[in-house]
């Protein structure tokens, strides 16, 4: 045994109090590393790029450890799925529904129609209306089978509501079968997987009063008719400056009175307005400690004010600065999302964990 000179040995004491300070230490470091899917005890989710998801190492370490629900960006869309009549390419959509399943992660269906998202194809499509009913329900079934088992739920009809005014959106499918190719689409989607659960996905839900209007009263005349809806998306691709947090806690309470799921299905919080003349031409600390404060209050409003039963989750539409659709969209800067440029986490990410705790 060597015996160490008394000023080389530590007295018992000093290395139990050592010992204690090291595993608060631990245990600390533990809870500031919890994914946010394990703060929060519900769905959060995020939109993943393909580009990012196919060469990104890191950003799909930072999706696994995160993240427990997952949305295609763009892959599962009409124009990506079927870009020529009867063609369909599940290649890059097949490969993340198998990503979701060995990481058990949620996959949420985004979107079945979309007028935005209609190939080329059908949006010529100048047959009679028949034919057209039967492209609508061939798409829906071929891709709502392919995903069946592998697709927890849908966005079946996104952004079918006009702003402002509330009417109904002007679409080769809008025009061609009118209103009720809204409940058809749910009643196709619910006869190719029963157990996939089927939501309505709109924009600007909290912001514009007519428009929540709108798609409130489309939601009750749905569940009068029986149409299989099961959930409400709200995008809230929302601005730091509106809309208010009372307006955005008022709608939420609106759309929960509807006894649907709610899911925050595309959250993200942009500096400068969509479409106007940017303001903001670089990210400051004040702007990121702002930023913390917008989401501490939106995800608090969605974590307090809808019940556990309701909860659908809260998606990100995308999680990082570095791949945000905002930028290259609307061609200007933003930082809308809970990690920067570099995959590093911002302040807004302790923003949303913060806002999880008023559990
Ligand atoms: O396909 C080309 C690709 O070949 C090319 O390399 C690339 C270069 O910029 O452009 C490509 O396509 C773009 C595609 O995103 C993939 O990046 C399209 O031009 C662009 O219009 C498309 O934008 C997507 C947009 O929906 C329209 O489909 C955004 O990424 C996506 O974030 C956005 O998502 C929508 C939701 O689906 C519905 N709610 C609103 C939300 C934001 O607009």
């Amino acid at each position: 045994m060597v015996l160490y000179p008394m000023h080389f040995r530590y007295p018992k004491k000093l290395i139990v109090i050592a010992f204690a300070v090291l595993m608060l230490a631990a245990c600390g470091g533990h809870k500031e590393n919890t994914p946010l899917y394990i703060h929060a005890g519900f769905e959060i989710g995020t939109a993943v790029g393909a580009k990012e998801f196919a060469t990104d190492s890191l950003f799909r370490a930072i999706l696994v450890r995160e993240f427990n629900s997952i949305t295609a960006e763009n892959i599962m869309k009409m124009a990506h799925l079927q870009p020529v009549e009867g063609v369909f390419q599940w290649a890059k959509a097949d490969s993340l529904a198998a990503f979701c399943a060995r990481y058990n992660k949620r996959l949420h269906g985004h979107a079945l129609n979309w007028y935005l998202s209609t190939p080329a194809w059908a949006k010529a499509y100048a047959g009679d209306s028949a034919a057209l009913e039967n492209i609508l329900k061939n798409h829906i079934t071929r891709v709502v089978e392919q995903f069946k088992g592998k697709a927890a739920s849908w966005d079946v009809v996104n952004e079918a509501i006009l702003d402002s005014t509330g009417a109904y959106r002007k679409s080769i499918w809008y025009n061609t079968l009118g209103p009720e190719y809204i409940a058809r689409a749910f009643t196709y989607a619910r006869a190719a997987d029963p157990d996939a659960l089927l939501f309505y996905n709109d924009y600007s839900l909290t912001s514009d009063t007519v428009k929540r209007a709108a798609v409130l009263a489309l939601i009750a005349e749905l569940k009068a008719n029986n149409v299989p809806i099961d959930g409400i998306g709200l995008q809230e691709h929302i601005y730091m400056d509106s809309p208010s947090i009372d307006e955005i806690r008022k709608a939420l309470k609106e759309f929960v009175a509807t006894g649907l799921l709610i899911h925050i299905s595309e959250l993200d919080i942009s500096f400068n307005h969509f479409e106007k003349p940017p303001v903001y031409l670089s990210f400051t600390d004040s702007m990121a400690q702002w930023q913390r404060e917008r989401y501490r209050q939106v995800v608090a409003a969605y974590t307090e004010l809808v019940p556990d039963s309701q909860k659908y989750g809260i998606t990100m539409w995308g999680f990082a600065d570095k791949y945000t659709w905002v930028c290259s969209y609307f061609d200007q800067p933003d930082w809308p999302c809970l990690y920067d440029t570099t995959l590093s986490a911002k302040p807004a990410y302790q923003g949303f964990v913060e806002g999880l705790k008023v559990r």
